[in-house]
Order: C-alpha cells, then structure tokens, then sequence
C-alpha cells in the first residue's frame, strides 16, 4: 500500500525523504515522489517517477531529483515523500504523490481513501479549484487551499477544517510554501508514526522509514492532528483541538533487520529467523514455579472464561489460516466451539455473538481495513475482543480491548512468513491457556505441553539445514513448470495447506489449491493430469488420519500426479508411494503446522526464484491492506 514520509529540520531532507522512501519499498507501490520548500527559490520543488520494471524506483527517484538539483545542496527545512499503489486513477505520474494546489503554495502526501471525493470535487470545481489528477487526493489540497485563505493563512487550522469535510481513511502530509519550517500530519484508520531526532522532527507512514533517525516513537490517534518543527518540537491536538502529550514508544528492532543482511530477500531471511521468533514468542508465558501459562494482559477473569459459549476468529488471507489453525487448537484443548471468519464477511453474515463470546481478531500488521471494521462490529455487542498482532501502536491496538503481541519483530517481505509461525506458536499458547483456566490440563500436562513446544525452535533449525532445504528444492525444481498445483491434508494438515497454496500463489504467480484431503476424490481430482504430472503436495505427518492419507495419496498418485509428501523422520512406509518426501521431525499433531508451514514456504519460494519472481513485493500484492 502507499507509503509517506515527511521531515522538517537542518538535514539533507532530499535524502532523508528518498531513504524513507527506500524503506518503504517493500510496502508495494507503482509510484513515488517528493517535494520539498527550495528557501533559496521561495518555491515548491517537486520530482515524481512511475515504476519501472527493470529499476529500483528509488534509486530512479534519487537520480531524477539530482538532475534537478534536488540534493544536499538544495536550502530546504521541510519536505514530504510518498510511495503510491493506485486506488482512485491509473499508475501515472500524474496521479503519483505529492499533489499541489492551484497556486503551487500546498503539497500534499495520502495514504488511504477519501470516500466522499466526488462530491467535494464537483463542489470545488464549481468553486473554480483546477484539478490535474484523478485522484481521490486532490480534494484534499484544493480544500487546504480554500480555508487556507479563509482562515487567514492559520496552517493548523485549515487543516482542522479540511479534515471535518473528509470521511474514509487518510494519513497525510502537508507542507505549505508559506511555513517553511514546519509540517502537519493528521490520520484517520491509516497509520502514522512520528519522532524527534537529533536534526528536527519526522514522521511515516511505518516505522522502518524513521528507525534510522530515532527509536522513541508516537502514534496518533484518529483524527488527532500534529504540527513537527524544524527544531524536533512536535505538538499533538485530538479531534477538539486540545494540546496533548502522546506517549512515547521504544523500538526495540534496530534497522540491520529492515535490511537484507546477506540474504538474497527479505522472505528468505525472515523465514531463517524463525527459530528465534518462536523462542521469542514462548518466552514468559509459562511460569514454572507454579507450572502456570500466563497471560496477563488478558482482560478476562476466570468467571469470564468459564462463560464463554463460543469463539469467532476473524481475520484476512494467512492471518485467516492461522485462524483456521487455531480453531483446532482450542477446539481440542479448551472444548470451546470456534467459528473463523474471514474478516471482510464477518459483519455482513449475521454472527450469534453475546457478552458470552470471544472475538479474536488476527493481523500481523493491525491496520487490516476488514479486521479493524470487524472488531468494531464485534465492540458493539458487547463480546470480548482481543487482537493478536505483531505491531506496537497499530490501529487494532487501539480498537481491540487487549492486544496480545506476536514477537516476530518487523517483517518485510509482502508474503507473510515468520509473524505466520509466532501467530501459531501464541494461539498454541492461549489454546493451552483456557483449557488451564477452564480447569481441562493439569499441571503437568501444561507443563509437558509447554516443554515440547520449547522444543520447536531446535526442530525448525533442523528443517533450515542444508539437507533439508536441498530435499525441498529438488522437489520444488520438479514443479516448476505445473500449471497448478494441488495442497492436501487431514484436520491440521490440511489447515496447513490452506496457507502453502496462498504463499505459492501469492509469490510463484502459479495457480494452486488446498483442499481436505478426503474431499479431492469429490471433483478436484479431475484437474490431475497424467501427462503434466500435476503436483499435489501432501501433508502426511503421523497422525490419527495417517492411513487414510495413505489412501488419498494413493488415489492421486494412481492418476498420474507428482506426489511431494512431508513425512515424520522414520516413516519407511511412505516412500514407496511418492516422488519426493521432505522429512519433518515427530512434534504432537496438533502444533505439526509450526514445523510443516517452514517447508511449505521454502516450497514456495524456491518455485518462484526458479520462475525469476520478484518474491519480496509481488505483483499486485501490498503488506498491509488499509482499504475494504
Ligand atoms: C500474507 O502473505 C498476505 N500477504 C496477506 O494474505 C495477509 O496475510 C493479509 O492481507 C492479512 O494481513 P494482516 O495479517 O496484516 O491483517
């Protein structure tokens, strides 16, 4: 999605922009520009680019705004950047940010989607403003433009009044010829994070474009408003104009992990760092002296536990199949009836859901657009709703009752990976939980429970093993010229193929299914085809379903597909009937997705390396999805 950067202070602000800017790339856009005060001209100087498939659009950018000496060189206090991915007009430079009004005095950065546009546009035309894009933006700076003049040049102010006539979503940047050492930002449902440095103030749309410059960090709230200064002074407002002091957050992350450090991308590293994440995610949730699970931070007391009739998991794409996951889980554990919905269909079917439920809303980023409408929804009836999410000061964190944080540190890479396993480990961990609070685990169970989990972060290390990763790239090199591939699997196992068929997609471009396995022989086996030798990867670990998994992938392979199996270390039997076997260490069924999710994303990936993808930000994919 798109991304904004905006700094005011005595840096090389050119710079400061484009490397915000190149920190954000991995955000997914078609477009990107910045514009800064020139002091020396008394002008706004603005430089843009399209995307080119062959370029770096950020090293495009740099080198065009050099050209027009838009450099270290350039005297500017204040400036704004943007990375656009089209919502409202085609990929154009004419549509790229920042945008500026009639007289060339206001420009402007958006994230987000202004829902009442049309209208305010025919309003302003009629008024005279002249429009240059088909953006949804531009009605925001002709807006400026307008109360800037009735409100007696009061930067702050007009911006107050801008904001009163916009509904949707937006976080913006504004920078006016006329306050050349100043910037304001204001946001609704779009995220915005801001700091001090030692130069003078910044702020971004996301935290890896200012965690060179500090990490002490604040958030706003939704149409809160905030003035940054050249001198590293920023003010907030909230919506009725009071001054207030936001609380500051500290990053822990540092910026050698929004880098590549060696890896080819992003996905690659993020998925070699999962050992540590699970570790991170299991650490202080179990206290052994009382041989407790421990989740504090939960607003619920054993009376409000020992009252809850069912559970909703609500959540998008692989947040949704970690819901999927987690359904089995607490099923099993807690004896709880679960329900998981994906979040855009929540609201509009109709949920039984009381004081008695509990809501548990999934995002890695916590600025998923159909989650957060979804525990809004949830709010309203009363339930209990907790967000799990990987992001400190995320709009869900504010939303949700209680958040409770994966420990997967920033992830880059579009397709989600690590925050995938720390999801599962954390929803493993609250599954065993309830069953504890609820009186179903004794301690010692609880206690073995936990033990084994610990033992995961050694088990994935093993499946990140030279041999092991050879073993999934010949088999991924065997599929790479399918036109579809086939993801089987029985109760969890095929939970998990839900997610190894979207990572394959989502990076790969090819097409690809997950269904139960018990279900292919219903009409999806008729898409096996002997003399392509469809792939179909089956999830096979032992298991209660073993034998009939057997059976299922009996059933293919007698039609001629090419049988991938992750099989358990020892299992001799499964050999024989399948083309590649990627072995998996024996872990208890129920957490099999941890381990068995590692080589269905190095499947993935290795298949689209072999296709030449771009497997970091794919086609028409965006990390955080701020629109319905
Ligand atoms: C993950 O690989 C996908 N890019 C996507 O499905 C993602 O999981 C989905 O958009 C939900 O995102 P969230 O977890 O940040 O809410």
């Amino acid at each position: 999605m798109c991304g904004i950067v905006a700094c005011c202070g005595s840096d090389n602000i050119p710079q400061l922009l484009l490397n915000g800017l190149a920190h954000l790339e991995y955000r997914g856009y078609d477009s990107a520009g910045i514009a800064v005060i020139d002091n020396e001209e008394g002008r706004l100087r603005v430089v843009k680019r399209l995307r080119q498939s062959d370029r770096g659009m950020i090293d495009l950018l740099r080198e065009a705004a050099a050209a027009e000496g838009i450099d270290e060189a350039i005297s500017a206090r204040a400036g704004i950047g943007h990375t656009r991915w089209a919502t409202h007009g085609a990929p154009s430079v004419a549509n790229a940010h920042p945008h500026l009004d009639c007289e060339g005095r206001i420009a402007v950065v958006h994230n987000g989607i202004i829902e009442n546009h049309a209208r305010l546009k025919a309003e302003l035309v009629e008024e005279g403003h002249c429009f240059k894009s088909q953006t949804d933006t531009e009605v925001v700076i002709h807006l400026l433009e307008k109360y800037y003049d009735q409100a007696d040049g009061d930067l702050v102010e007009s911006v107050r009044r801008t904001v009163a006539q916009l509904s949707g979503s937006f976080a913006l940047a504004i920078l006016h010829l006329g306050h050349p050492d100043t910037i304001v930002v204001t946001r609704n449902d779009s995220p915005l994070v801001l700091g001090s440095y030692e130069y003078g103030s910044i702020a971004a749309s996301d935290t890896p474009a200012i965690i060179g410059y500090t990490r002490d960090v604040s958030y706003l709230g939704n149409r809160d408003l905030a003035v940054l200064h050249g001198d590293g002074q920023i003010e907030c407002y909230d919506p009725a104009g009071e001054l207030y002091v936001p609380n500051i957050y500290h990053i822990e992350w540092d910026i050698e992990e929004a880098e590549k450090g060696g890896y080819p991308d992003f996905m690659l590293k993020e998925i070699f760092e999962q050992p540590q994440v699970v570790q991170n995610t299991l650490a202080g949730r179990f206290d052994a002296q009382a041989q407790r699970l421990q989740f504090d931070e939960l607003p619920l007391s054993p009376a409000d536990i020992a009252a809850i009739e069912r559970v909703y998991i609500v959540a998008c794409g692989t947040s949704y199949h970690a819901g999927l996951i987690a359904k089995n889980m607490i099923e099993n554990a807690a004896r709880l009836p679960v329900e998981v919905q994906v979040a855009s269909e929540f609201r509009y079917h109709n949920p039984i859901i009381n004081g008695n439920t509990l809501v548990i809303a999934i995002t890695q980023s916590g600025e998923t657009a159909d989650t957060l409408e979804a525990v809004r929804m949830a709010r309203q009836t009363g339930a209990h709703v907790i967000a799990v999410t990987n992001v400190v000061g995320s709009r869900i964190t504010a939303e949700a009752q209680t958040s409770l944080f994966v420990k997967a540190n920033i992830e880059i890479a579009v397709a989600a990976t690590k925050s995938f396993l720390a999801q599962l480990v954390l929803l493993s961990l609250l599954a065993l939980y309830l069953a504890q609070e609820l009186g179903l685990l004794t301690k010692r169970k609880i206690s073995k429970y936990y033990n084994e989990m610990c033992q995961l972060p050694a088990q994935i290390e093993s499946l990140l093993a030279e041999e092991s990763v050879s073993a999934v790239k010949a088999a991924a090199e065997a599929c790479v010229h399918a036109h579809t591939a086939l993801f089987i699997g029985r109760g969890v196992g095929a939970s998990t193929c839900y997610e190894g068929a979207l990572k394959l997609k989502e990076i790969s471009y090819l097409h690809a299914e997950a269904l139960s396995a018990g279900e292919i022989k219903h009409g999806t086996i008729a898409l096996i085809d002997p003399d392509q030798g469809t792939p179909v990867v089956a999830v096979a670990l032992q298991s209660a379903t073993y034998d009939k998994m057997l059976a299922n992938i009996q059933e293919v392979k007698a039609r001629g597909a090419r049988v991938i199996a992750l099989a358990t270390e020892g299992d001799e039997q499964i050999t024989e009937l399948v083309d590649h076997v990627v072995w998996l260490p024996p872990v208890r069924e129920i957490i099999s997705p941890i381990t068995a999710s590692v080589v269905l994303q190095l499947f993935a990936r290795h298949i689209a390396v072999c296709l030449g993808r771009d497997v970091d930000q794919p086609r028409n994919l965006a990390k955080s999805v701020t629109v319905e």
